[in-house]
């Protein structure tokens, strides 16, 4: 089976002793090589939980970018500032921040940020929401499904849904000729990734509340 990604956003969940607590362990975990780890903190802890993984081979991310580089973004996340901390990925356009912000469009920060290659993982509710013509395969873009309802309640979608939505993004990309990762997110727990990640059409999964909790993440990384 091909590597899939795990990617844990742990949100404003932990404290800065739990977030640091939390990284250290996953810095001592022995990660297969089927397995790509990923872990997006809570933006204030970024630089620190960066620099306990910079030895191994789990990549810490950004949650959001607001702009790409801009100076009069006050309380805003640059992917040039993120940049300058070492961490050269960011989640874009997830279901809390269009909520917050009910005139996001993920056009408007990817204009900026794919001329700059900047790598990023772009969240969707509907497929309506991806913007394909202006995706490449010049750096690396994921792109992962959340609807909605699944996400932080414990309903995680069908294996029917997924594959459903997943083969008409895929085939959509197939179209452009483009190979773009599609990760699933949603309610993905201990119990239900190993199905989840061994799909076909699904190439890694999106993990938040399981995903602050060790053992829980221990699991995920190891179900498949
Ligand atoms: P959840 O969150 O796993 O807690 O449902 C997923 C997400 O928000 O990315």
């Amino acid at each position: 089976m091909k590597q899939k990604i795990v990617i844990g956003n742990w949100k404003n969940y932990l404290d800065v002793h739990e977030t640091l607590e939390l990284a250290t362990k996953i810095s001592n975990e022995e990660i297969q090589d089927n397995i790509k780890l990923m872990i997006s903190p809570c933006n204030l802890y970024l630089n620190k939980v960066n620099q306990i993984l910079k030895e191994t081979s789990v990549e810490v991310i950004g949650q959001n970018i607001t702009s790409y580089e801009s100076s009069s973004d006050t309380g805003g996340v640059t992917a040039i500032g993120l940049k300058n901390i070492g961490v050269n990925r960011s989640i874009i356009g997830h279901s809390e921040v269009r909520k917050r912000n009910k005139t996001f469009k993920s056009e408007d920060i990817l204009k900026q940020i794919i001329p700059a290659k900047f790598n990023f993982v772009l969240c969707f509710e509907t497929i309506e929401q991806i913007p394909f013509n202006i995706l490449n395969n010049d750096f690396e873009i994921i792109l992962a499904y959340e609807p909605v309802w699944a996400i932080g309640t414990g309903e995680t979608a069908s294996i029917e849904h997924i594959n459903e939505i997943h083969s008409l993004v895929k085939a959509e990309l197939l179209g452009l000729n483009l190979e773009i990762p599609v990760l699933y997110g949603g309610s993905v727990n201990p119990n239900n990734s190993n199905e989840i990640l061994t799909q076909e059409l699904v190439d890694g999964v999106l993990v938040g509340g399981a995903s602050t909790k060790y053992e829980d993440l221990h699991k995920i990384i190891n179900s498949i």
